[in-house]
């Protein structure tokens, strides 16, 4: 069993295959974290709760100087009000005003499953027994307002990660208003750890950030209503000299698409409390008398092996347990997206015209973005009049998508949902359907109002239209894009009493949305955008197994994008294309091989106009789909490691996969900038077979698996800037 309970000394212990996790209950009160580290038999380790002993320091620390107790203990769930002055996890106010909250320790519950959420993403157990979910869930109460608080650990027997989310249940007479429900907190002892965190803004998004933790508070956080290209909901600490192999890393990140808070705070006592959970600035929930409030998810990992180890535990949980959607075991379509290819400018011939050069080179589906419908000729109209413009699509749809599919593509819709211009029909039928402050205008955002997704009928009016479209055609895939972030956070159909709980309704009315799309058209394959990548977030994923990655797809700055993003995320969910050159985001040229070799470690397709390529570079890019179909299970189902970072080194780039039984390994390496006399690099690889012979593809070099971990594999130079290669060493028998 991987969860243990000793009920005599109240010691809860969590083991995954590599980890353990202790908490212990003092006083028979207080929920106390132990230890989070390499996995141990034992959890006989009460005294890492360093309770006071003994009935004098009992008297004087429980009663005589409380404070001091409260504010040094190392809570599991900490509350606000009765001496703890750290980041608390849980905030409630009564109806009296009050808001102190002290939970003790009730009891326990363990399930050999995992529990779903209501209305959110969740992960799920897989197939037994690998798969199979083991469930323990805490109970604490605050007896005085009637607050009871259920903290729920699941386990995968396949994983390493642990899943916590928070219920609130109201078991009292009065209202309760919950002020901040965090899902994960961890309360440690300072190891001089450092923090990374994963930063950015629109065409740059998540770089890695490492900073010092130092006394204090380190924050980051979204308010803009998503996850954001800003930051993401994930925050990382790591002891001295962690790199991709070795070291300690105690890691958060959040099933969440909307506002969040990840804190780290170390205090002058030496602890370190790190926690994650919805944003408090933009959250009130009202608890009635018997309601209850359930928190989104928060993953959390422990590697004892460095980064790689946590980055693979967080992609095999992903894999295994969250994405649901029937297409992540499979190649996705290459698709060719108009978007770059014709912006606003295109007709139906335009678009057949791409098609029948796609077909020709090898690409499966062809994928209309904006401007297909209403009077949308640029971004100043049309949001959420979704019906096709027959001025533009003469017939239709539906006679578009045969067309398409008559040349033998695919077809494919963008669609931004959530979204209404001032100029639109709908808006002006319904001025009160856009999120606002009465009295207040909006502020915009790409000249556009977001809709209020908290009302109802809001929500079933927009997915009609949606679903309408989806019905009357032959639409394989669907591209849910979202442009702006939310502001005058505020509904017309909100009471006052209901106001905070805004934000949170937003997203629930959203993941409403997808999964009524995945139900009613489980066929669809569904890849999530926000301004390129500003809600790539592991709650997206549940509903899509795909999210594109950024707006900008010039390889060298993808390099540092696609190294934070595949930090946490599957290769297999990278949107990941081919763009034309000059690339339209920053103006650079590079190789079209350079260009394929980065977009193929994601999900792959173009994003230029077919018609206007070079014969030499249609020639390649059938060379490219080629090379698609050959490694893409490879680096859809393999091991990822980080071989070399461009953002480290300022020079070159390196990646691996591995497959799963260590039969072939992909590598990938981008010079970025080539330097007369150098030696050739040295690429140490990992996660091969130590006594297997690997032989590299296109070549008679052979090398032993140990060789290539230890020694490593020597790659030339190769000459001139933003080269790069793919290295493909197949297991010889
Ligand atoms: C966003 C997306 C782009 C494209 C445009 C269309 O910026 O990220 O890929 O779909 O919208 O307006």
């Amino acid at each position: 069993m991987a969860i243990k309970v000793c009920d005599e000394k109240k010691i809860f212990q969590i083991n995954t295959p590599n980890t353990t996790y202790l908490m212990g209950v003092v006083k028979d009160k207080y929920l106390g974290h132990m230890y989070y580290g390499p996995r141990m038999e034992d959890c006989d380790g009460l005294y890492l709760l360093r309770a006071p002993q003994g009935e004098k320091a009992d008297h004087f620390l429980y009663k005589k100087n409380k404070i001091g107790f409260m504010d040094s203990f190392s809570f599991e769930y900490p509350a606000w009000g009765t001496g703890d002055f750290r980041d608390t996890c849980l905030k409630v106010r009564d109806e009296r005003g009050y808001d102190t909250c002290e939970l003790a320790y009730e009891g326990y519950e363990l399930m050999d499953d995992k529990p779903a959420l209501t209305g959110m993403p969740a992960t799920f157990a897989g197939k037994e027994p690998a798969g199979a979910a083991q469930t323990l869930t805490i109970i604490l109460r605050d007896r005085l307002i009637g607050l009871k608080i259920l903290l729920r650990y699941s386990t995968f027997e396949d994983s390493d990660a642990i899943i916590r989310s928070v219920v609130a249940v109201n078991e009292g007479t009065q209202k309760l208003y919950l002020e901040k429900i965090l899902s994960a907190c961890l309360d440690m002892d300072d190891e001089n750890f450092d923090l990374i965190t994963l930063h950015g803004c629109w065409g740059r998004e998540r770089h890695t950030a490492v900073r010092r933790v130092s006394i204090g508070k380190h924050i980051v956080s979204s308010l803009r209503g998503e996850s954001s290209h800003q930051v993401q909901p994930f925050m990382a600490l790591t002891t001295n000299g962690t790199n991709q192999k070795s070291g300690d890393v105690y890691a958060m990140n959040f099933v969440y698409s909307g506002n969040f808070i990840a804190e780290t705070e170390l205090d002058h006592q030496d602890g370190v409390r790190m926690s994650l959970g919805l944003h408090p600035d933009t959250f009130e929930w009202v608890l009635d008398p018997g309601a209850s409030f359930e928190t989104p998810e928060a993953v959390v990992v422990y590697s004892d092996k460095g980064l790689g180890q946590m980055t693979r535990t967080f992609h095999n949980l992903y894999k295994n347990h969250l994405i649901r959607s029937k297409y992540l075991h499979s190649k996705r379509p290459i698709l060719v997206n108009n978007w770059e290819a014709t912006y606003f400018n295109f007709d139906t011939e335009k678009l057949v015209a791409i098609a029948e050069e796609a077909k020709k080179l090898g690409i499966e589906m062809l994928v209309l973005d904006d401007g297909w419908f209403g009077k949308r000729d640029n971004d100043e109209s049309g949001l959420g009049d979704w019906q096709v413009n027959e001025e533009k699509i003469k017939g239709g749809m539906k006679s578009l998508a045969e067309r398409i599919n008559g040349v033998g593509l695919k077809f494919g819709l963008w669609f931004e949902p959530e979204m209404v211009s001032p100029d639109s029909d709908l808006f002006r039928a319904h001025p009160d359907w856009a999120i606002q402050v009465e009295g207040r205008e909006p502020s915009m955002g790409r000249h556009q109002y977001v809709l209020d997704l908290t009302r109802q009928e809001v929500v079933d009016y927009v997915y009609e239209s949606v679903a309408a479209v989806l019905r009357s055609a032959n639409i394989e895939y669907v591209k849910w894009d979202m442009n702006r972030s939310l502001t005058d956070l505020g509904s017309l159909a909100l009471d006052r009493e209901h106001m905070g709980e805004f934000s949170h309704r937003y997203v629930l009315g959203l993941y409403q949305m997808q999964e009524r799309l995945l139900n009613d058209f489980p066929d669809l394959l569904l890849e999530n955008c926000s301004s390129g990548g500003a809600r790539f977030d592991a709650g997206m994923l549940y509903y899509s197994p795909q999210i594109w990655t950024s707006d900008d797809m010039d390889p060298i700055e993808r390099l540092s994008i696609q190294e934070g993003t595949a930090m946490l995320y599957p290769l297999s969910s990278m949107g990941a294309h081919i763009c034309v050159c000059p690339n339209h985001s920053v103006g650079r040229n590079t190789p079209m091989e350079t260009r394929a070799h980065v977009a193929l470690a994601g999900t792959f397709g173009y994003e230029l106009d077919l018609t206007k390529l070079s014969e030499e570079d249609k020639e390649k890019a059938v060379v490219f789909n080629k090379e698609y179909h050959k490694y893409n299970d490879v680096v859809r189902e393999g091991d990822y490691y980080r071989i070399a970072s461009y953002q480290e080194n300022n020079m070159y780039d390196c990646w691996q996969v591995v497959s799963p039984d260590k039969s072939e390994s992909l590598v990938t390496y981008v010079q970025v900038r080539f330097e007369t006399m150098r030696k050739s690099r040295r690429l140490r690889l990992e996660g091969l077979e130590p006594g297997a012979i690997y032989q590299l593809e296109g070549t008679e070099q052979t090398f032993s698996g140990e060789m290539l971990m230890n020694a490593g594999y020597l790659q030339p130079m190769l000459h001139g800037d933003y080269n790069s290669i793919l290295l493909h060493f197949v297991k010889k028998n």
